[in-house]
């Protein structure tokens, strides 16, 4: 009889974001009349900038061409794209990261997943908590994380690093070393993030302790403030310990599209094992890489056209960010995030759990967030709201929740 992998069995639930669609459905199913406004997954709502609908339909005209129709794609991706993003994320903020270092994906949400892969299952792993949940139920599919506690929503070998307001939402080194830290900044889900003093501490902490971070940047373009890196390669000492994980999602407004990159540098190694090399055997193992039409779409992002209508794109939602940090401050919520990231992170009001306030604020504002609890322990009692809405449904939310 086969066997299947039990790590599976492990995993409390289904997938954050799933179980929050089927509430939802189950929700509108139940109340066909209301009209509900979704602030709950981050996913864009704004169409694709212009620049790059053209540079869409000049690639879809090319492969209807024999002279100039593409197959599959080279490994690491095409080396137009690979030099843009080289050029202008990394070597126009003074980082040494060469376009072979970056290998093209669909997305950082695979690549975060599946960058574990490469990693002993003896690894411990440190997280922030609250967490991207794909960080930990990743790892827990690997057979990495140990038993999981009902209780407590704590899973026995992974490394929790609370982030809750007492620290300012800024992770403390822990108590155990880990061999693999999982950092996202700007921070899903809290919308705070770290300036580049602290980051590069945690920098120096992994070569330190000969940990590897992995640094998912995929809100990158939503820093508003000086003093924050775009990348972690601006620490110093990175491309020793760090990966970085990088999205067209957020800025691009690529969910639907599905682009991203993973950046791992040569000198990143494990004794004399080369992480790039392992990964580049992966990648060339397991994806056959993302589309032509989406990888010129992703070129024209760094176009001067490209950049200018994104630049907008980005206001636009941080715009919505703006209006919903003050409007619930006004109502009498504590707010955080929203400043360097498109995620407004709220206290819930009347010591309500974050799923009590998620089905209050369904069924009297029908109104989605996300609870603060199924992002992990220590984000139980918040709540996250997302700026990726249109401009007048996060109005029309608001003036909902004013009333409440
Ligand atoms: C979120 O809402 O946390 C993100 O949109 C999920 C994702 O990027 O996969």
């Amino acid at each position: 009889m086969f066997k299947v992998n039990d790590n599976y069995q492990k995993l409390p639930g289904s997938y954050l974001f799933s179980t929050i669609a089927r509430k939802v459905s189950e929700y509108q199913a139940a109340h066909p009349d209301k009209t509900l406004i979704r602030l709950g997954i981050g996913d864009v709502t704004q169409p694709l900038a212009p620049a790059i609908i053209d540079a869409m339909h000049s690639a879809v005209d090319e492969m209807g061409d024999a002279a100039t129709f593409r197959g599959y794609a080279p490994d690491l991706g095409y080396e137009f794209l690979r030099n843009a993003i080289a050029e202008n994320d990394y070597r126009a903020r003074g980082c040494d990261i060469r376009a072979d270092e970056i290998f093209v994906s669909d997305g950082a949400k695979s690549d975060s997943g599946n960058i574990q892969e490469i990693f002993s299952v003896d690894n411990r792993i440190a997280v922030c908590d609250p967490v991207y949940p794909v960080y930990v139920d990743s790892n827990v599919m690997a057979g990495r994380t140990g038993t999981y506690d009902p209780t407590t929503e704590v899973w026995s070998d992974v490394i929790y690093m609370p982030c809750t307001k007492e620290n300012n939402f800024v992770p403390e080194f822990p108590k155990e070393t880990p061999d693999m830290i999982y950092l996202c900044l700007p921070n899903n889900p809290t919308g705070t993030t770290l300036k580049k003093s602290q980051l590069q501490e945690w920098v120096d902490y992994a070569n330190r302790v000969g940990a590897v971070i992995i640094y998912d940047g995929a809100y990158e373009a939503y820093i508003s403030e000086d003093d924050v890196a775009h990348t972690i390669y601006e620490c110093e000492g990175a491309k020793t310990c760090a990966i970085e994980l990088k999205s067209f999602s957020k800025n691009a407004g690529f969910t639907g599209v599905r682009l991203g990159y993973t950046v791992v540098p040569k000198e990143l190694k494990c004794g004399d094992v080369s992480l790039h090399a392992m990964w580049a055997r992966r990648h060339g193992t397991k994806f056959n890489g993302a589309p032509y039409i989406v990888q010129r779409a992703g070129e024209t992002v760094y176009s001067e056209a490209g950049k200018a209508q994104l630049a907008e794109q980005v206001a636009y939602y941080m715009k919505n960010a703006a209006a919903i940090r003050s409007g619930l401050a006004e109502t009498g919520f504590e707010v955080f995030g929203g400043v360097n990231a498109p995620y407004i992170w709220l206290k819930t009001p009347d010591q309500m759990t974050s799923w009590e306030f998620f089905d209050y604020l369904l069924g009297t504002a029908n109104v989605v967030g996300t609870p603060g609890s199924g992002f992990g322990p220590s984000g139980e009692g918040y709540f996250r709201l997302t700026a990726f809405g249109t401009y007048e449904n996060t109005l029309a939310a608001l003036e909902r929740i004013k009333k409440l």
